[in-house]
């Protein structure tokens, strides 16, 4: 399908948890005000009070398979109608921290969910909607855990084995091949610093930010 062309542009930030993309999200949020755009900066599950609501359950309630994909659908499409559309038709940039590419991770490489299901989902949800880019962090599993291991109370995802997160890795990456002109590959095992580097570099290098971005960096 021929991705839907808008004023605005759309951004996601994908990896496993422990990935650490938070900061650099916050930093790219940054850049762009710097250059005088407006940004929409929002999360999924999430980003309206219905779809936080979601999100909620979600991430701590028990349930199958179908139903946790089922909400964060629903999920998604409130976020879309309300928030994403809206902004991207009014010339900002969208900075979302996760999208559809989680659930193929999660749902479907963590969970073992149908793949054919969630692009159906995917389709009914989004129509042709996807994002300009996707920042994705790349990290073996064994460090994001060992990353996660001071963190605070873990969610039902970030309770998982690390069987779960390999599986979740390697769905993200075939989801990266699919979709290789959308996905931008940060190996995130690398010193925070350079990471921050390399994402400013990618944005600059696709004609998202301008060059200034890159001195502008806040450590
Ligand atoms: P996350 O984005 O890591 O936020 P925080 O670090 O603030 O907790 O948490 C969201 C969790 O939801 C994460 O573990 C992945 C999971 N998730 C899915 O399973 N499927 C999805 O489609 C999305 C968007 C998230």
């Amino acid at each position: 399908m021929t991705p839907i062309k808008s004023p605005g542009l759309f951004i996601t930030f994908e990896g496993i948890d422990g990935a650490g993309k938070t900061t650099h999200i916050e930093a790219t949020v940054a850049a762009f005000r710097a250059q005088g755009r407006v940004v929409c900066q929002t999360r999924e599950p999430g980003g309206t009070p219905l779809a936080e609501k979601l999100r909620a359950l979600v991430l701590n309630d028990a349930m199958d398979p179908l139903t946790e994909a089922l909400l964060i659908f629903a999920a998604r499409r409130d976020h879309l109608q309300q928030v994403i559309e809206p902004a991207l038709s009014s010339g900002e940039v969208v900075v979302c921290d996760r999208f559809t590419d989680a659930t193929f991770a999660y749902q479907g490489g963590g969970r073992g969910f149908d793949l054919p299901t969630l692009a159906a989902l995917e389709t009914m949800v989004q129509g042709a909607r996807q994002p300009d880019a996707t920042v994705w962090f790349d990290l073996d599993p064994a460090i994001a855990a060992a990353r996660l291991a001071d963190a605070r109370l873990p969610d039902r995802f970030e309770s998982q084995p690390l069987a779960f997160f390999q599986a979740v890795a390697e769905a993200y990456a075939l989801r990266a091949q699919s979709s290789a002109g959308r996905f931008i590959r940060i190996d995130a095992a690398q010193a925070r610093e350079t990471v921050a580097d390399a994402v400013m570099q990618a944005l600059v290098s696709r004609g998202y930010l301008n060059d200034s971005a890159r001195h502008g960096l806040k450590r």
